[in-house]
């Protein structure tokens, strides 16, 4: 079996923060492939350089020295305008504490990114139902955050995240804020996005939500110390 064609390939990645006079090293020269359709979960402990990874992959941060390329472009060579235009339609975020915008519904929350990428307004709207339908929220559109439970609010944000159709979703600790019923909700979800097709990549601290994924990379002192591929990956039950 031939490997898929990498969309992420990082070749010794390093990411130092300046701290006035400390440097801090998060990333110690990560080199890394993912292909295409992977589900990858990212593991570690607190402060092993997971999020900044994340920040490197999805194009909110770039990388102090090494390389990354995206679908073969290294972002080194894109200016902000070209980065932003990337992440819009290539990458869907979705973080550990949902970031909706209160007093909104979950319908309007899913159609923002359609709004910043000029979709007129009525095909904003039919990709929005589409989207809260795919993640089980057909009948919760007119609802706002604070009417939704935690398991509810990110799957808008996992709707919110996918509504652009992008090949790629990174989500970092996207169950971290979640009870069990609602972690079991959010992961069938991201079942559901591997077995469309799409690359996933999550961060998690638990095994039992990264035993969702077929391959699982740990870091430790930013760098990756594990990188796991397994045959049989668990699923959600629902
Ligand atoms: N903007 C920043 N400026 C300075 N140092 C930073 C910055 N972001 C992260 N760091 C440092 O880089 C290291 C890696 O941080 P990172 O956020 O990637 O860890 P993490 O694995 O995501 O941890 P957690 O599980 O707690 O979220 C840490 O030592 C952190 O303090
Ligand atoms: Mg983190």
């Amino acid at each position: 079996m031939s490997a898929p064609p990498a969309v992420i390939a990082l070749r010794k990645v390093v990411k130092t923060y300046a701290m006035g006079e400390v440097a801090v090293h998060a990333l110690q020269g990560v080199t890394l492939d993912i292909g295409a359709g992977e589900f990858v979960a990212v593991m570690g402990a607190s402060g092993s350089g997971k999020s900044t990874l994340m920040n490197i992959l999805g194009c909110l941060d770039t990388p102090t020295r090494g390389r990354y390329l995206l679908d073969g472009v290294d972002v080194r060579l894109l200016d902000d305008a070209q980065l932003a235009e990337i992440r819009n339609q290539k990458i869907g975020f979705i973080f550990q504490s949902f970031n909706l915008i209160a007093r909104t519904t979950a319908l309007e929350n899913v159609e923002l990114p359609m709004v910043y990428a000029g979709v007129k307004a009525k095909e904003r709207r039919r990709r929005a139902m589409r989207a809260l339908t795919t993640v089980g929220l057909g009948d919760r559109v007119g609802h706002m955050p604070s009417e939704l439970s935690g398991g509810q609010q990110q799957r808008v944000a996992v709707a919110r995240a996918i509504v652009t159709d992008p090949a790629m979703v990174l989500a970092d600790e996207p169950t971290g804020n979640l009870d069990t019923a609602s972690t079991a909700e959010v992961l069938s979800v991201f079942d559901r996005l591997h077995a469309e097709g799409r690359t996933v990549v999550i961060i998690t601290h638990e095994e039992d939500v990264a035993a969702h994924a077929q391959r699982i990379i740990r870091l430790r002192d930013g760098a990756v110390v594990e990188d796991v591929r397994r045959l049989s990956a668990l699923r959600a039950v629902r």
